[in-house]
Protein backbone atom coordinates (compact mmCIF):
# COMPACT_ATOMS: atom_id res chain seq x y z
CA UNK A 1 0.00 0.00 0.00
CA UNK A 2 1.22 3.07 -0.97
CA UNK A 3 2.33 5.64 2.11
CA UNK A 4 -0.09 8.59 2.06
CA UNK A 5 1.42 10.65 5.29
CA UNK A 6 4.89 10.88 6.85
CA UNK A 7 3.13 11.13 10.51
CA UNK A 8 3.47 8.21 12.91
CA UNK A 9 2.22 7.78 16.03
CA UNK A 10 4.28 6.87 18.99
CA UNK A 11 2.55 6.14 22.58
CA UNK A 12 4.07 8.12 25.33
CA UNK A 13 4.62 5.19 27.75
CA UNK A 14 3.75 6.57 31.19
CA UNK A 15 5.90 7.95 34.50
CA UNK A 16 7.16 5.49 36.34
CA UNK A 17 4.65 4.16 38.56
CA UNK A 18 1.87 5.83 36.80
CA UNK A 19 -1.20 4.60 34.49
CA UNK A 20 -1.75 7.51 32.55
CA UNK A 21 -1.75 6.25 29.06
CA UNK A 22 -3.22 8.25 27.07
CA UNK A 23 -0.74 10.26 25.23
CA UNK A 24 1.10 9.85 22.12
CA UNK A 25 3.77 11.78 20.37
CA UNK A 26 3.65 12.32 16.49
CA UNK A 27 6.15 12.64 14.69
CA UNK A 28 7.25 14.20 10.95
CA UNK A 29 3.84 16.25 10.89
CA UNK A 30 4.51 19.90 8.51
CA UNK A 31 1.55 21.49 10.47
CA UNK A 32 2.07 24.48 8.12
CA UNK A 33 1.30 21.94 5.43
CA UNK A 34 -1.11 19.36 6.27
CA UNK A 35 -2.66 16.86 3.74
CA UNK A 36 -6.22 15.08 4.00
CA UNK A 37 -4.11 12.04 4.81
CA UNK A 38 -2.14 13.59 7.44
CA UNK A 39 -5.09 14.82 8.86
CA UNK A 40 -6.84 11.38 9.21
CA UNK A 41 -3.57 9.89 11.38
CA UNK A 42 -3.63 12.93 13.27
CA UNK A 43 -7.91 13.05 14.03
CA UNK A 44 -7.62 9.56 14.89
CA UNK A 45 -4.31 9.36 17.01
CA UNK A 46 -6.30 12.56 19.04
CA UNK A 47 -9.27 10.36 19.37
CA UNK A 48 -7.55 7.02 20.19
CA UNK A 49 -5.19 8.63 22.65
CA UNK A 50 -6.60 11.82 23.76
CA UNK A 51 -3.56 14.07 24.19
CA UNK A 52 -1.27 14.23 21.11
CA UNK A 53 1.82 15.74 21.21
CA UNK A 54 4.28 17.82 18.38
CA UNK A 55 7.58 18.22 19.52
CA UNK A 56 10.09 20.73 17.76
CA UNK A 57 7.12 23.07 16.66
CA UNK A 58 8.82 26.59 17.91
CA UNK A 59 8.09 28.37 13.89
CA UNK A 60 4.23 27.65 13.67
CA UNK A 61 2.49 30.43 12.94
CA UNK A 62 -0.60 31.25 15.41
CA UNK A 63 -2.08 30.82 12.05
CA UNK A 64 -1.26 27.31 11.47
CA UNK A 65 -2.51 26.39 14.80
CA UNK A 66 -6.01 27.69 14.46
CA UNK A 67 -6.06 26.05 10.96
CA UNK A 68 -5.10 22.88 12.92
CA UNK A 69 -7.34 22.99 15.93
CA UNK A 70 -10.01 23.61 12.96
CA UNK A 71 -9.76 20.69 11.14
CA UNK A 72 -11.35 18.94 14.02
CA UNK A 73 -14.90 21.00 13.15
CA UNK A 74 -14.08 22.89 10.02
CA UNK A 75 -17.12 25.22 10.04
CA UNK A 76 -16.35 27.08 13.32
CA UNK A 77 -14.22 30.25 13.82
CA UNK A 78 -15.61 31.53 16.83
CA UNK A 79 -13.26 31.17 19.93
CA UNK A 80 -14.57 28.72 22.78
CA UNK A 81 -15.66 31.89 24.80
CA UNK A 82 -16.72 33.77 22.14
CA UNK A 83 -16.50 37.41 23.55
CA UNK A 84 -17.48 36.42 27.92
CA UNK A 85 -13.62 36.66 28.46
CA UNK A 86 -14.18 40.24 28.35
CA UNK A 87 -16.49 40.54 31.37
CA UNK A 88 -14.14 41.78 34.11
CA UNK A 89 -15.99 39.49 36.53
CA UNK A 90 -14.86 36.66 34.93
CA UNK A 91 -12.95 34.37 36.73
CA UNK A 92 -11.14 33.92 33.33
CA UNK A 93 -10.53 37.05 32.35
CA UNK A 94 -6.88 37.57 33.95
CA UNK A 95 -5.69 34.45 32.54
CA UNK A 96 -5.92 35.28 28.83
CA UNK A 97 -4.89 37.56 26.21
CA UNK A 98 -6.12 37.71 22.62
CA UNK A 99 -3.78 37.63 19.55
CA UNK A 100 -5.06 40.92 17.61
CA UNK A 101 -4.71 39.16 14.26
CA UNK A 102 -5.70 35.73 15.45
CA UNK A 103 -8.52 36.41 17.87
CA UNK A 104 -9.26 32.67 18.59
CA UNK A 105 -5.65 32.16 19.42
CA UNK A 106 -4.90 34.17 23.10
CA UNK A 107 -1.63 34.01 24.98
CA UNK A 108 -1.30 32.80 28.07
CA UNK A 109 1.98 32.60 30.47
CA UNK A 110 3.65 34.74 33.25
CA UNK A 111 6.15 37.98 33.44
CA UNK A 112 6.60 40.88 31.01
CA UNK A 113 6.61 40.69 27.21
CA UNK A 114 7.81 43.62 25.59
CA UNK A 115 6.18 42.46 21.92
CA UNK A 116 5.22 39.18 20.78
CA UNK A 117 2.52 38.88 17.95
CA UNK A 118 0.81 42.14 17.85
CA UNK A 119 0.68 42.56 21.81
CA UNK A 120 2.91 45.37 22.77
CA UNK A 121 4.24 45.52 26.66
CA UNK A 122 1.77 42.96 28.03
CA UNK A 123 2.53 41.64 31.77
CA UNK A 124 1.61 38.04 31.55
CA UNK A 125 0.28 36.42 34.96
CA UNK A 126 0.65 32.51 35.78
CA UNK A 127 -3.01 31.63 37.45
CA UNK A 128 -1.64 30.64 41.58
CA UNK A 129 -4.24 28.63 43.46
CA UNK A 130 -4.55 31.07 46.39
CA UNK A 131 -6.52 33.68 44.09
CA UNK A 132 -8.99 30.40 43.55
CA UNK A 133 -8.72 28.22 46.44
CA UNK A 134 -10.46 28.22 49.80
CA UNK A 135 -7.26 27.81 52.26
CA UNK A 136 -4.42 28.13 50.23
CA UNK A 137 -0.94 26.42 50.77
CA UNK A 138 1.03 28.73 53.17
CA UNK A 139 3.21 31.29 51.99
CA UNK A 140 6.41 29.51 53.52
CA UNK A 141 5.53 26.53 51.21
CA UNK A 142 4.36 28.07 48.29
CA UNK A 143 7.42 28.03 45.97
CA UNK A 144 8.07 24.06 46.32
CA UNK A 145 4.45 23.14 46.60
CA UNK A 146 1.20 23.83 44.36
CA UNK A 147 -1.96 22.44 43.88
CA UNK A 148 -4.44 21.57 40.59
CA UNK A 149 -5.47 24.98 40.25
CA UNK A 150 -9.16 24.04 38.81
CA UNK A 151 -10.07 20.90 37.18
CA UNK A 152 -11.64 22.12 33.58
CA UNK A 153 -13.27 21.32 30.46
CA UNK A 154 -12.22 24.31 27.77
CA UNK A 155 -16.06 25.81 27.37
CA UNK A 156 -17.80 28.68 28.03
CA UNK A 157 -20.91 26.50 29.31
CA UNK A 158 -23.79 29.13 27.86
CA UNK A 159 -24.87 29.42 24.66
CA UNK A 160 -21.64 28.06 22.88
CA UNK A 161 -20.58 24.51 22.55
CA UNK A 162 -18.15 23.09 23.76
CA UNK A 163 -14.77 22.81 21.85
CA UNK A 164 -13.97 19.37 20.35
CA UNK A 165 -10.24 20.23 20.53
CA UNK A 166 -7.83 22.75 22.04
CA UNK A 167 -4.33 23.14 21.06
CA UNK A 168 -1.44 24.27 23.61
CA UNK A 169 1.91 25.57 22.14
CA UNK A 170 4.82 26.03 24.59
CA UNK A 171 6.80 29.25 23.21
CA UNK A 172 8.89 29.90 26.36
CA UNK A 173 9.42 27.64 29.29
CA UNK A 174 11.63 28.44 31.86
CA UNK A 175 13.11 25.65 33.67
CA UNK A 176 13.09 25.15 37.37
CA UNK A 177 13.08 22.01 40.01
CA UNK A 178 9.95 20.49 39.78
CA UNK A 179 7.37 21.27 42.49
CA UNK A 180 5.60 18.45 45.42
CA UNK A 181 1.57 19.20 44.15
CA UNK A 182 -0.44 18.84 47.24
CA UNK A 183 -4.25 17.46 47.36
CA UNK A 184 -5.19 18.73 50.72
CA UNK A 185 -7.95 16.99 50.86
CA UNK A 186 -7.51 14.77 53.87
CA UNK A 187 -5.98 12.02 51.80
CA UNK A 188 -2.33 12.35 52.16
CA UNK A 189 -2.14 12.39 48.39
CA UNK A 190 0.47 14.21 46.59
CA UNK A 191 2.64 14.05 43.41
CA UNK A 192 5.99 15.45 42.10
CA UNK A 193 5.09 17.72 38.67
CA UNK A 194 7.10 19.41 36.48
CA UNK A 195 6.74 23.64 37.32
CA UNK A 196 4.37 24.78 35.67
CA UNK A 197 3.32 21.36 34.12
CA UNK A 198 -0.30 21.37 32.55
CA UNK A 199 -1.92 18.43 34.20
CA UNK A 200 -4.43 15.38 32.52
CA UNK A 201 -6.61 13.14 33.28
CA UNK A 202 -8.92 10.59 30.98
CA UNK A 203 -12.45 10.87 31.19
CA UNK A 204 -12.82 7.86 29.74
CA UNK A 205 -11.06 6.26 32.86
CA UNK A 206 -12.92 8.30 35.36
CA UNK A 207 -16.11 7.19 33.82
CA UNK A 208 -14.54 3.25 33.82
CA UNK A 209 -13.57 3.25 37.57
CA UNK A 210 -17.61 4.05 38.81
CA UNK A 211 -19.28 0.98 39.59
CA UNK A 212 -22.15 -0.21 37.91
CA UNK A 213 -24.85 1.81 39.69
CA UNK A 214 -22.71 4.64 39.28
CA UNK A 215 -22.35 4.29 35.21
CA UNK A 216 -26.02 3.95 34.78
CA UNK A 217 -26.53 7.29 36.68
CA UNK A 218 -24.01 9.18 34.76
CA UNK A 219 -25.43 7.84 31.37
CA UNK A 220 -28.86 8.11 32.51
CA UNK A 221 -28.20 12.09 34.32
CA UNK A 222 -27.65 15.67 32.59
CA UNK A 223 -25.50 18.07 34.25
CA UNK A 224 -26.76 21.98 34.26
CA UNK A 225 -24.37 24.32 33.87
CA UNK A 226 -25.06 28.23 36.15
CA UNK A 227 -26.12 30.45 33.53
CA UNK A 228 -22.92 32.52 32.36
CA UNK A 229 -21.14 30.33 34.93
CA UNK A 230 -17.47 32.16 35.35
CA UNK A 231 -19.30 34.91 36.87
CA UNK A 232 -21.52 32.90 38.62
CA UNK A 233 -18.82 31.59 40.59
CA UNK A 234 -16.60 34.51 40.76
CA UNK A 235 -17.41 35.10 44.65
CA UNK A 236 -16.98 31.49 45.74
CA UNK A 237 -13.97 29.43 46.41
CA UNK A 238 -12.06 26.22 45.58
CA UNK A 239 -11.62 22.74 47.06
CA UNK A 240 -8.47 22.08 47.54
CA UNK A 241 -7.71 19.39 44.96
CA UNK A 242 -9.39 21.85 42.29
CA UNK A 243 -12.18 19.47 41.94
CA UNK A 244 -15.31 21.82 41.94
CA UNK A 245 -16.17 24.78 44.53
CA UNK A 246 -16.76 24.60 48.01
CA UNK A 247 -20.73 25.41 48.73
CA UNK A 248 -20.74 28.82 50.64
CA UNK A 249 -23.40 30.54 48.86
CA UNK A 250 -21.14 32.42 47.54
CA UNK A 251 -21.68 32.04 44.04
CA UNK A 252 -23.05 35.75 42.29
CA UNK A 253 -26.95 35.60 42.39
CA UNK A 254 -28.69 35.61 39.09
CA UNK A 255 -29.88 39.63 39.42
CA UNK A 256 -26.05 40.02 38.99
CA UNK A 257 -25.34 38.05 36.58
CA UNK A 258 -25.65 40.01 32.54
CA UNK A 259 -29.05 38.72 31.54
CA UNK A 260 -29.82 35.52 30.97
CA UNK A 261 -31.81 33.53 28.12
CA UNK A 262 -32.87 30.40 29.14
CA UNK A 263 -32.71 28.57 26.04
CA UNK A 264 -28.66 29.68 26.31
CA UNK A 265 -28.34 27.76 29.56
CA UNK A 266 -26.73 24.54 29.13
CA UNK A 267 -27.96 21.34 30.04
CA UNK A 268 -25.73 18.18 28.65
CA UNK A 269 -24.73 14.92 29.54
CA UNK A 270 -23.02 13.67 32.35
CA UNK A 271 -21.31 11.18 29.80
CA UNK A 272 -19.59 11.78 26.18
CA UNK A 273 -18.95 9.41 23.87
CA UNK A 274 -15.88 9.41 21.76
CA UNK A 275 -16.42 9.54 17.98
CA UNK A 276 -14.03 6.98 17.04
CA UNK A 277 -13.76 4.54 19.82
CA UNK A 278 -17.12 4.74 21.50
CA UNK A 279 -15.91 4.98 25.08
CA UNK A 280 -17.71 7.07 27.52
CA UNK A 281 -16.15 10.08 29.13
CA UNK A 282 -17.80 11.48 32.19
CA UNK A 283 -17.15 14.14 31.18
CA UNK A 284 -18.65 17.21 33.92
CA UNK A 285 -17.46 20.89 34.64
CA UNK A 286 -17.01 20.32 38.20
CA UNK A 287 -16.89 23.85 39.14
CA UNK A 288 -20.03 25.45 36.86
CA UNK A 289 -21.96 22.86 37.06
CA UNK A 290 -25.45 23.92 39.02
CA UNK A 291 -27.85 21.42 38.89
CA UNK A 292 -28.40 17.34 37.94
CA UNK A 293 -31.71 16.49 35.68
CA UNK A 294 -32.42 12.91 36.38
CA UNK A 295 -33.76 10.44 34.00
CA UNK A 296 -37.12 10.70 35.38
CA UNK A 297 -36.87 14.29 34.77
CA UNK A 298 -36.70 14.95 38.52
CA UNK A 299 -34.04 17.84 39.08
CA UNK A 300 -31.44 18.27 41.96
CA UNK A 301 -31.26 21.49 42.49
CA UNK A 302 -29.42 21.54 46.22
CA UNK A 303 -26.03 23.07 45.20
CA UNK A 304 -23.97 21.36 48.08
CA UNK A 305 -25.73 17.80 47.17
CA UNK A 306 -25.06 18.31 43.28
CA UNK A 307 -21.48 19.08 44.12
CA UNK A 308 -21.05 16.29 46.43
CA UNK A 309 -22.10 13.86 43.96
CA UNK A 310 -20.29 15.29 40.98
CA UNK A 311 -16.72 15.57 43.27
CA UNK A 312 -17.73 11.56 44.78
CA UNK A 313 -17.89 10.35 41.06
CA UNK A 314 -14.90 12.30 39.75
CA UNK A 315 -12.42 12.12 42.32
CA UNK A 316 -11.24 8.32 41.88
CA UNK A 317 -10.31 9.58 38.16
CA UNK A 318 -7.94 12.41 39.15
CA UNK A 319 -5.82 9.96 41.75
CA UNK A 320 -1.96 10.57 41.55
CA UNK A 321 -1.42 8.13 38.80
CA UNK A 322 -4.09 8.76 36.75
CA UNK A 323 -2.49 11.99 36.38
CA UNK A 324 0.09 12.82 32.92
CA UNK A 325 1.58 16.53 33.99
CA UNK A 326 3.35 17.68 30.72
CA UNK A 327 7.35 18.45 30.84
CA UNK A 328 6.84 21.14 28.44
CA UNK A 329 9.80 22.17 26.21
CA UNK A 330 10.06 25.07 23.94
CA UNK A 331 8.50 24.20 20.72
CA UNK A 332 6.03 21.84 22.35
CA UNK A 333 2.10 21.67 20.28
CA UNK A 334 -0.04 19.71 22.46
CA UNK A 335 -4.11 19.20 21.11
CA UNK A 336 -6.26 17.70 23.28
CA UNK A 337 -9.62 16.05 22.95
CA UNK A 338 -11.55 18.47 25.28
CA UNK A 339 -14.92 16.00 25.18
CA UNK A 340 -12.38 13.58 26.98
CA UNK A 341 -10.44 14.44 29.14
CA UNK A 342 -10.34 17.25 32.13
CA UNK A 343 -7.26 19.48 32.57
CA UNK A 344 -5.64 22.15 35.18
CA UNK A 345 -2.63 24.18 35.04
CA UNK A 346 -0.78 23.67 38.15
CA UNK A 347 2.48 25.56 39.98
CA UNK A 348 3.66 29.22 40.63
CA UNK A 349 6.24 31.60 39.22
CA UNK A 350 8.23 34.57 40.01
CA UNK A 351 7.23 37.63 38.59
CA UNK A 352 10.39 37.74 36.59
CA UNK A 353 10.41 34.52 35.29
CA UNK A 354 8.75 34.67 31.94
CA UNK A 355 6.76 31.93 30.10
CA UNK A 356 4.67 32.55 26.85
CA UNK A 357 2.03 29.87 26.03
CA UNK A 358 -0.37 29.92 22.88
CA UNK A 359 -4.00 28.14 23.50
CA UNK A 360 -6.62 27.60 20.71
CA UNK A 361 -9.78 26.49 20.63
CA UNK A 362 -13.18 26.86 18.68
CA UNK A 363 -16.58 26.63 20.04
CA UNK A 364 -18.25 23.40 18.73
CA UNK A 365 -20.73 23.49 15.93
CA UNK A 366 -22.90 21.02 17.59
CA UNK A 367 -23.25 19.94 21.16
CA UNK A 368 -21.20 16.73 22.40
CA UNK A 369 -22.56 13.40 21.47
CA UNK A 370 -24.20 11.23 24.54
CA UNK A 371 -24.49 8.06 25.05
CA UNK A 372 -26.12 5.62 22.51
CA UNK A 373 -29.51 5.20 23.50
CA UNK A 374 -28.78 1.10 23.86
CA UNK A 375 -26.41 2.01 26.73
CA UNK A 376 -28.91 4.49 28.10
CA UNK A 377 -31.47 1.43 28.80
CA UNK A 378 -29.20 -0.76 29.49
FE1 LIG B 1 -7.99 25.10 29.84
Amino acid sequence: MAIQSKITVHPVPAPAGSKADFVAELRGADLENLSEHDFAVIRDALYTHNLILFKGQQGLSPRAQYELTRLFDPTVTTYGHGKTLDAKRSVLHPDLKTIPHQPQVQVIGNGPVASYEGLENITLKHPHHRTFHKTPISDDEDRDNTRFYRWHIDAALYDLHPPRVTSLMAVSVPKTAPLNLKYDDGTGDELSVPRGSTAFVSSYTMYDLLSEEDKEFARTTKAQYAPHPYIWMSGAKSRSDGLGMVSEGLELPYTELPPIEQEKVKILPMTWRNPVTGRLALQVHPSAVEKLVLKDGTVIEDLKEVREIVHRLQRPGIAPELVFPVDWEEGDLAVFNNHGVLHSVTGSFLPEEVRIFRQCNMAASEGPLGPLPLEVSA
